[in-house]
């Protein structure tokens, strides 16, 4: 949860034309099922203090996108397992510790990474999926440990 209130509700988010590429310095970001686009100018977002600075996980909350994160960025969980669908070469490598721990993840495919550890590195446009069992599992309060 942000501690300044700043971030925007997401129902209320600007506008994105999504019939045009970006400019060249700015990153667009599409988190799915929900279709929330976002974009700002590379490198300049407020870094929100969950995860790394530019991770989906601070874009998210910079935003007021629900993505989970129960151990609060810090890869000691799974909560924030996201699917790139689009532009994972903009991204940061994953590190031993994100992949240690993806190792872990239910439902891990080969595009999946820890918003809170996968960087945006460059300008472009990303897509990615939070799976709807991260939602079920807060809004049915299980333990993360019982998802197949
Ligand atoms: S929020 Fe726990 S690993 Fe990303």
């Amino acid at each position: 949860m942000k501690s300044d209130m700043s971030a925007p509700d997401s129902n209320s988010l600007p506008e994105v034309d999504l019939s045009k590429p970006p400019a060249d310095n700015i990153v667009r970001v599409t988190f799915e099922p929900e279709n929330k686009t976002v974009e700002f100018v590379f490198d300049t977002m407020p870094y929100d203090g969950h995860g790394l600075p530019n991770s989906f996980l601070d874009v998210a909350e910079n935003y007021g996108i629900f993505l989970d994160h129960a151990c609060g960025g810090v890869s000691a969980c799974t909560t924030c397992h996201i699917f790139v669908k689009k532009g994972a070469e903009g991204l940061s490598e994953a590190e031993d510790l994100e992949l240690d721990r993806l190792d872990l993840a239910p439902g891990l495919q080969l595009n999946s990474r820890l918003g809170c550890q996968c960087v945006i590195e460059k300008p472009g446009t990303y897509v990615v999926e939070i799976p709807a069992w991260n939602k079920n599992y807060v809004q049915e309060g299980k333990p993360v440990t019982g998802v197949k």
